[in-house]
């Protein structure tokens, strides 16, 4: 039996799952199916007393990393540290060694990802990251192996578990954000600083990721238009459910037909976008509800597939982990550093369209003077820019009250939307910021 020797940097949730899963079955699961014996000799963590929910023995720990990465026994490295500065150090330093990497790290991708590939490459090593994206759900090997013969035409994530939550919480419960988010936080679900997960940056960090993977050139995060779910409010939840939809947090890409600018530059050939989407009801994702993650994958040749499970999670994530485990030993057992490669940048004239010249569907909902003619002037504004409206809702009001007036807009481009909702702002029967949200119609990049 093929054996190889593993080192870990972080004994914390995911380093405890990946231990954990290791001692429970993990080892004799690999051996039996990938013919190779992992041992695994070190784990760094920053501090020997850390309370830690899966209790590793401390013969195991050290508190230098480079310890791990440096130990002529160690093989492998498995970063599960977290950050983007010294992770960053510390898978560098384990691939100029010449050591396979299995990280978990989206952030770290995010910000670096370019870097640390070229690095792989350079020094022959491979670097792993399916528990980077939607924690248990195998979509990097689905995009990277599975799909390796198909065009990918677009990929629709909700790869943010907390969102997810607080969304299903919402519409399930007719509460506020601030109400689901609080008892999200309470109960563990979501961090103490939301800022990450509700703001929509760790959606971009993995739709980044699945991007560059399906479309072959590095997506570079600001490149990426995110919006998060702060300002979700509940009448929107319940405007849109008349309406036949949900609101979900999207990761989106699509591909676009090439196309040149008026002034001869080409635009961009793929889209990539975080934002909360209204979701027809009847989509196989408006019914993904609480933590649960699903990405929705169409090929050229395979069709519409669709991945669901844990997005996030101890055991989920450790899963994740352990298959890449088993992929870098039986690199290391055939002697092959790029038997399955991580990324391998193929698309020279690959770039992002910005998403002001793409097209969709929008819900736009204004809170208007119930007044004769006020639709009128909205709708002449809208026809001015050869918008058209597909759909309008007004709940019964009281003449010269505000009462809120939902409009569902046809396929117009968001530049144009953006301006036209700037011109109906400033009318005098119009109080407060207009509302708008995209709604998702799945049938992929349009121009
Ligand atoms: P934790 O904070 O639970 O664990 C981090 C671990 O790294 C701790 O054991 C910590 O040590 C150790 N550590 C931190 N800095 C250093 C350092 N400089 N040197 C040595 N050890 C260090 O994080 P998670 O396990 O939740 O997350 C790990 C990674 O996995 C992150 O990149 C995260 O984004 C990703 N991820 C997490 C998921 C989850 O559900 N939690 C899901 C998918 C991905 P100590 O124990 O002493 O504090
Ligand atoms: N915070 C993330 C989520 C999990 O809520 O999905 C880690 O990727």
């Amino acid at each position: 039996m093929h054996q190889v020797t593993l080192g870990m940097i972080g004994g914390g949730t995911v380093g405890g799952g990946v231990y954990k899963a290791l001692h429970t079955g993990g080892v004799s699961l690999l051996a039996s199916r990938a013919g190779v014996r992992v041992r695994l000799k070190r784990i760094a963590v920053k501090a020997f007393d850390e309370p830690r929910k899966v209790e590793i023995p401390e013969k195991l720990l050290t508190t230098s990393w480079r310890e791990v990465v440096e130990d002529p026994e160690v093989q492998i490295v498995v970063e599960l540290a977290g950050g983007t500065t010294v992770a960053r150090e510390m898978a560098l330093a384990a691939l100029r060694l010449g050591k396979p990497v299995v990280t978990a790290n989206k952030a770290l991708l995010s910000a670096h990802g370019e870097e640390l590939f070229a690095a792989a490459r350079e020094h022959g090593a491979n670097l792993y990251y399916e528990a980077s994206v939607a924690g248990g759900i195998p979509i990097i090997k689905a995009l990277r192996e599975g799909f390796i013969g198909n065009r990918i035409e677009s990929i629709y994530g909700i790869v943010n578990g907390t969102c997810n939550y607080i969304l299903s919480r919402m519409e399930a419960e007719g509460a506020d954000f601030e109400e689901v988010l609080a008892e999200a936080q309470r109960l563990g679900y979501a961090e103490a600083d939301p800022t990450l997960d509700v703001d929509g940056w760790d959606s971009q960090h993995k739709i980044g990721i699945l991007a560059s993977l399906a479309h072959g050139f590095w997506v570079r995060p600001e490149h990426i238009h995110v919006e998060g779910i702060r300002g979700i409010a509940q009448q929107d939840i319940r405007f849109a459910r008349q309406l036949g939809y949900s609101i979900k947090l999207l990761g989106v890409v699509k591909r676009l037909r090439p196309k040149r600018r008026p002034d001869g530059s080409p635009a961009g050939t793929i889209q990539v976008a975080v934002y909360p989407a209204l979701v027809p009801r009847q989509h196989v994702l408006a019914s993904v509800s609480d933590s649960f993650n699903a990405v929705f994958v169409r090929g050229n040749v395979v069709g519409e597939t669709l991945f669901y499970g844990r997005g996030a999670g101890q055991d989920p994530t450790a899963s994740a982990v352990l298959a890449d485990i088993a992929d870098a030993a039986l690199d290391l057992k055939h002697g092959v550093p790029d038997r399955v490669p991580a990324f391998r940048p193929h698309e020279q004239n690959g770039s992002v369209r910005p998403l002001g010249e793409c097209v969709s569907r929008y819900y736009v909902r204004l809170t208007v003077t119930d007044r004769p003619g006020v639709l009128a002037r909205v709708a002449a504004i809208l026809g001015e820019a050869r918008i058209g409206i597909s759909s309008v809702m007004q709940p019964e009001g009281h003449e010269g009250r505000t009462v809120p007036l939902i409009l569902m807009i046809h396929d117009a481009p968001n530049s144009a939307m953006q301006e036209a909702l700037d011109r109906i702002r400033k009318l005098k029967v119009v109080h407060g910021p207009a509302v708008m949200y995209r709604v998702e119609d799945f049938e992929g990049g349009k121009d």
